[in-house]
């Protein structure tokens, strides 16, 4: 078997608040393979987006590590984990997260301007993506002129732009309405299909249902789910 896209392994982390250090994370393990379309779900302040934050390198562990594709993230220079981030994961969050001065397209080319793609190649992929998210017509709008659900597509576009390998979603369906919130998981699961590593938290059990394995966090700590089940085998969502 190969390994694993991303190995969490034994992560401890806690934030310092003046002198006190409070545990967000306590001992958590979790193997993903490629091509796994995995679902984070917990309590409010159970850890989800701390422990989504470290697998995407946005934030560090105080103990353990993380290896994504082969490359252990505590050990990278700022400029390789910069690197890793803008080729290797798409991040979406519950806000959008677009840039308000920019248009669509140019919102879905930023990453690429980070990453040297040249004009014409960002034009074509733009375009591509665009049309991927049912926005080909909303290409010279400004977030502000998008609805919710309009400016997620974008963002799905946004975080699709280097073609990455492993997409990580916070929330993503969190501040739409259940119609739209459906419509980005469909667009989500398309990609899964397509072969993109997926994990996302949600606090609805109808969006986890999209998931093929639920990891459920309490406290810092995983309930189940950090095993990959056997091929059949059902996943269990009750609480
Ligand atoms: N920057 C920070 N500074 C201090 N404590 C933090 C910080 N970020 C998170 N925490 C604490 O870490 C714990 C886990 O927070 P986290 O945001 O990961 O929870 P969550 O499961 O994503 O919750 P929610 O469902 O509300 O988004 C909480 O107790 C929180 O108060
Ligand atoms: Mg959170």
């Amino acid at each position: 078997m190969t390994e694993p896209i991303i190995v969490v392994d034994n992560i401890h982390k806690s934030y310092l608040m003046g002198k006190e250090a409070v545990p967000a994370l306590r001992g958590v393990s979790l193997n993903i393979e490629q091509g796994e379309f995995v679902c984070l779900m917990g309590p409010s302040g159970s850890g989800k987006t701390t422990l989504l934050n470290i697998v995407g390198g946005l934030d560090e562990p105080s103990r353990g590590h993380v290896v994504i594709k082969g490359e252990n993230l505590v050990a990278l220079s700022e400029n390789a984990l910069a690197r890793l981030r803008l080729e290797r994961m798409g991040f979406i969050f519950q806000n959008y997260n677009l840039l308000a001065n920019f248009t669509a397209q140019e919102n879905v080319e930023a990453p690429m301007v980070l990453a040297k793609v040249g004009r014409k190649e960002r034009k074509q992929r733009t375009e591509r993506l665009l049309e991927r998210v049912g926005l080909a017509d909303r290409a010279t709008h400004y977030p502000g002129e998008l609805s919710g659900g309009q400016q997620q597509r974008v963002a799905i576009a946004r975080a699709l732009a280097n073609n990455p390998p492993i997409l990580i979603a916070d929330e993503m369906t969190g501040d739409l309405d259940s119609e739209t919130g459906f419509a980005i998981m469909r667009l989500v699961q398309a990609l899964n299909e397509d072969g993109m590593t997926i994990v996302f938290v949600t606090h609805d059990p109808r969006m986890a249902e999209f998931a093929g394995r639920v990891v459920q966090l309490r406290d810092g700590k995983i309930l189940n789910g950090s095993e990959q089940a056997a091929p059949g085998t059902p996943h269990n969502l009750s609480e």
